[in-house]
């Protein structure tokens, strides 16, 4: 709510990734504690601070921009939002996009124009710089702010949803808290997930012989590999080595579980997770295109994780035609909820983005694509 009576006096500034400081990450993070009630949401590692979290985002600089957009009053930090540009490959061309995180501004000073000040200093001044921007927000502030911006928004035309495999039904029925009786939900997701499991059952096709091991790293086989395997993608945020050492092996990102499928030397797979009590997320799973069953011997170690951590659930983001899909749908995964993911075209011809309307877009776009986890 837009407070006309407050003084007009906040100021937007980037702060450059030479300029963060240990003051000024102390700070955010205690903007960010306020605004959001707590912060992170996701999970850490006991050694590891929120501090070094926020300085882990925005590490990993692509040239170009800050690491972070600042509104100030009298010199004292209001609000913040971490910059967070990354690469996508746009049926194989290499774009930039924006993906917006964190935006938070101190409840002291909610309604002076802290926020649209550090969103109007990203378009304003970095606009021609970036292709797209990706959001998955549905704060009501943030989806007026993209209306503002113009263009519209869109919501992928081949859907990415969470596929959940329930471990225990009656546990995530609950947990959804929809507007029928537990026992029902819970016999509903039980009969759901075994008929997802018949209906794949005769798509299971040849098992590859394949070893699967846990890893801390990444090594120079994944950048190989990785290209190769999103190559039949027409829409894929970049993974190469260096992205996946940053995203899920510094131990300030979280505490992720990372297992490789190889075939002697060569590498078939990785699937990345996150154990919690409740769910176990998959983070990413990326396969050898030519061999699709790898995704299920990869996704049935990490049932085997969840289990061991007991969790109610494992859910993952997939897209809704996905060559992995078949391998979901026969260990008992069922789509449940959506997501509020929309793209834009903004530096970038509109036209070019046309093609993700189509249901059957090939894209693959994970949890660990957003910072959800
Ligand atoms: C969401 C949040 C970042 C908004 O910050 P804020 O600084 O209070 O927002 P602003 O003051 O810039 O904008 C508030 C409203 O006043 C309007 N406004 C601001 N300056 C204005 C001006 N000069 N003239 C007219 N209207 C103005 C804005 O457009 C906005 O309207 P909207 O709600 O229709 O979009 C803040 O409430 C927050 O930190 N919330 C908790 C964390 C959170 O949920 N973050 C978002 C999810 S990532």
């Amino acid at each position: 709510m837009y407070r006309p009576d407050m003084p007009d006096d906040v100021v937007a500034r980037a702060v450059e990734h030479d300029d963060v400081t240990p003051t000024f990450l102390n700070q955010a993070v205690a903007v960010l504690d306020r605004a959001f009630g707590r912060w992170p949401q996701v999970s850490l590692r006991d050694d590891v601070s929120a501090v070094d979290h926020l300085a882990w985002k925005a590490s990993g600089p692509i040239p170009g921009f800050p690491a972070f957009l600042a509104a100030e009053v009298d010199g004292q930090l209001a609000g913040c939002r971490t910059v967070l540009v990354r690469r996508v490959l746009v049926r194989g061309e290499p774009k930039l996009f924006v993906h917006f995180v964190d935006a938070a501004v101190d409840p002291a000073f909610q309604g002076r124009g802290a926020n649209r000040a550090t969103q109007e200093l990203m378009y304003g001044t970095y606009q021609s710089r970036f292709d797209l921007s990706i959001d998955d927000s549905n704060n009501p502030h943030m989806i007026r702010g993209r209306r503002r911006l113009g263009g519209g928004t869109e919501a992928f035309g081949n859907a990415v949803r969470p596929m959940v495999l329930p471990l225990d039904a009656s546990r995530v029925a609950r947990a959804e808290s929809g507007r029928l009786p537990t026992l029902i939900a819970t016999l509903r997701l039980r009969a759901a997930s075994r008929l997802a499991q018949l209906r794949a059952r005769g798509q299971r096709g040849h098992a590859t012989a394949c070893a699967i091991r846990e890893i801390d790293s990444f090594d120079q086989r994944f950048d190989q590999f990785c290209a190769r395997a999103v190559a039949g993608f027409e829409f894929v945020p970049e993974r190469t080595r260096a992205f996946l050492n940053w995203r899920y092996a510094d131990r300030r990102s979280g505490s992720f579980t990372i297992l490789v499928a190889e075939r002697e030397t060569e590498v078939l797979g990785y699937v990345v997770c996150i154990e919690r009590a409740e769910t176990t997320h998959l983070a990413d799973i990326l396969v050898d295109e030519d061999e699709p069953s790898v995704a299920g011997a990869l996704l049935d170690e990490i049932v085997q994780h969840a289990e061991i951590a007991g969790s109610a659930a494992v859910s993952g983001w997939l897209a809704e035609d996905h060559p992995y899909r078949a391998a979901f749908q026969a260990r008992g995964f069922v789509p449940l909820g959506g997501t509020s993911i929309v793209y834009r075209a903004v530096s970038m011809p509109a036209e070019e983005l046309a093609f993700l309307e189509r249901s059957d877009a090939s894209i693959h776009f994970t949890y660990g694509d957003t910072d959800f986890i």
